[in-house]
């Protein structure tokens, strides 16, 4: 998709995955009848939550700072929902309580929402597969139980960002970080994690993660495994790290006329990949921007 490129590095497979489904679903014929549910899966500081912003801005063309204002991009916290009495809170307001619902509430208020599920495993699995089958399938919605009104979810998007799956690619991260973005979706290693993770899915028990019911794993329109960082991702994200942070400094303090050429020495960010590259590529990109925000503070000072 235009303009994911720029600021979005790496996850190639990822992007390419996710480009495919919005630009489908952009490019059909009608008004859609379900809505595009995604499931981000992969270790911590990989990108999920990025892309998911990124892709709510490419959707409806705006800032995901404006979207969010607009309540046009939001963000849910599945930990809330960690029995079913809170579960319930997603299609109506709390006992005694005024309001609507979380999710009703924020299609409501934008039927084209992007709807990011965040954390999904920590949630109540048999409450939330209850609300979530309904409001996935074809024509389908959640009736509020306060206002009594049915809400359909036909325009939203859905993305669920979760962990499952991690152990997969992180133990195959060597033979990820040889070929990093050079891994096509045809790739014997891509077919193979692929298949291993939507194995993992079916043997997980429903009593333990939404993702165990065959139903609901067949209302997710695409599954995409986020991958660990090779050293020269890690090493592009310090570039584009350091760049927007001076960027910022510049804007807030020099003249807007003054044109800037800005470059990083090798030796700067092969110091950095080195040292804040992480060991074994669990915390994803992480490490290296505290690294990058702890060097800008003492620059400052
Ligand atoms: N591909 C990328 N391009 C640019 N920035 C990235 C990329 N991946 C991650 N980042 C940055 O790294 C940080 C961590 O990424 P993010 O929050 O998206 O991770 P996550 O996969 O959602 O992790 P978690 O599972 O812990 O929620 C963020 O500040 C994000 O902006
Ligand atoms: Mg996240």
């Amino acid at each position: 998709l235009e303009g994911l490129r720029d600021s979005f590095l790496g996850q190639s497979l990822a992007v390419e995955r996710v480009s495919a489904r919005v630009k489908s679903r952009q490019g059909g014929w009608g008004e859609a009848t379900k809505p595009l549910v995604l499931v981000f899966a992969g270790p911590s500081g990989t990108g999920k939550t990025e892309l998911a912003k990124q892709i709510a801005s490419v959707i409806h063309g705006e800032s995901v700072e404006h979207l969010m204002a607009s309540k046009r991009f939001v963000s849910i916290p599945m930990g809330q929902y960690k029995d079913k009495r809170s579960a319930d809170t997603l299609v109506g307001p709390a006992v005694g309580i005024e309001g609507t619902g979380q999710l009703t509430g924020a299609l409501l208020a934008a039927p084209d929402a992007v709807v990011l599920l965040d954390e999904f495993e920590k949630a109540h699995p048999e409450a939330i597969s209850d609300v979530l089958l309904s409001a996935f399938e074809d024509n389908g919605g959640f009736k509020d139980t306060k206002l009594d009104k049915y809400v359909p979810t036909s325009r939203a998007t859905f993305i669920i960002n979760t962990n499952v799956g991690s152990d997969i690619v992180l133990q195959q991260r060597e033979r990820i970080q040889e070929r990093s973005d050079k891994l096509t979706a045809k790739d014997p290693l891509v077919v193979q994690i692929d298949q291993q993770f939507q194995q993992l899915l079916k043997d997980l028990p429903s009593s333990i993660n939404p993702f165990g019911r065959a139903e609901f794993r067949g209302r997710v329109d695409e599954w995409v495994m986020f991958y660990p960082y090779s050293q020269s991702q890690i090493g592009d994200v310090a570039r584009l790290a350091l760049q927007q942070r001076v960027l910022s400094y510049y804007l807030h303090s020099a003249p807007p006329s003054r044109r800037l050429a800005i470059g990083w020495d090798p030796r700067v960010i092969n110091l950095l990949a080195s040292k804040y590259g992480g060991t074994d590529g669990s915390e994803g990109f992480r490490p290296m921007l505290k690294g990058v925000d702890s060097m800008h503070d003492r620059l400052r000072e």
